[in-house]
């Protein structure tokens, strides 16, 4: 509603005048439109904020792997250094006490004797399976021919192994987390492949560190390797392990696999 005021030229006020227009329906189209709009908004709002959640989540589950992993290297590591300190010296102080009371007149001493050779053998093996003494001293590429020749005999799978002749040496989580990608990658190719042979080979490739270890067995289930692409799969524990390793590296963990042989090929950028 409009009121004007009226007046005659000398400004004296003659009246008023009302104009009244009906704008009932242009009200309530405009109403209209701000309650889609404010629908509209908080459906935008809510999506974001579940997103922000499933980002969020996502972080948290990724920090949590991570820390798992970690967590397993740090038990590994400390089990095989008491195996080696505590039960392998307890066995090598056994084995001198016998020793000294002249097992070569006593078959079973001599036969105790030879118990206690083995025992210490096993306990060396067992502590430097869960932690190579080796790799942080030397590196991988004196840990990765020590571990295969342990293989290749405990196997009877020929491994051969070749590293380019200029590799540097890359940090300790790098080089732990390349070994336990091979020594999971051989333990499969070991229990699933039936392949003759494995191939093992450390290189740089586009500016990147590259492990990749080769069988030629039948392969990988196409229908494992499938459920590698997407994240939801039912990847075993030992491959989705692998990659995530690699991934907290901030690199990645490939499978090339079909009738006639698989590879994982793990890349990473040389300063992880
Ligand atoms: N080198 C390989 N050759 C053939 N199949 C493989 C190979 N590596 C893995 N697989 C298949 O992928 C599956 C998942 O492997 P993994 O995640 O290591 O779990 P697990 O070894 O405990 O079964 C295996 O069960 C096997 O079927
Ligand atoms: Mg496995």
């Amino acid at each position: 509603m409009i009121i004007t005021a009226l007046r005659d030229k000398s400004g004296a006020l003659r009246g008023f005048s009302k104009v009244t227009r009906d704008v009932t329906e242009r009200m309530q189209a405009h109403e209209a439109l701000k309650a889609s709009n404010e629908e509209l908004r908080k459906e935008i709002a809510d999506r974001i904020s579940a997103q922000q959640k499933l980002h969020a989540s996502e972080q948290s589950l990724r920090r949590l792997s991570g820390h798992l992993l970690r967590m397993q290297d740090e038990e590994r590591r400390r089990l095989g250094r008491e195996l080696h300190d505590s039960v392998g010296q307890y066995l090598a102080a056994l084995k001198m006490g016998l020793d000294s009371m002249r097992p070569e007149e006593n078959d079973q001493l001599a036969q105790c004797v030879h118990l206690a050779e083995q025992s210490m053998k096993e306990v060396r093996t067992i502590s430097y399976l869960l932690y190579p003494p080796m790799l942080e001293e030397m590196g991988l590429r004196s840990a990765i021919p020590w571990y295969l020749d342990g293989f290749g005999k405990r196997s009877g799978i020929k491994v051969a192994f070749e590293i380019e002749p200029d590799m540097a040496r890359l940090s300790r989580d790098a080089e732990l987390a390349l070994f336990r990608v091979l020594q999971e990658s051989l333990t499969n190719v070991l229990r699933h492949s039936d392949s003759p042979t494995a191939e093992i080979r450390l290189m740089r490739k586009d500016g990147l560190v590259c492990l990749e270890v080769m069988d030629k067995g039948k392969g990988i289930p196409a229908g494992v390797l499938e459920s590698s692409r997407d994240t939801q799969g039912t990847l075993g524990v030992g491959l989705r392990g692998m990659a995530e390793r690699m991934r907290q590296l901030g690199g990645n963990l490939e499978l090339i696999s079909s009738g006639t042989g698989t590879t994982v090929r793990a890349t990473m950028p040389p300063e992880a």
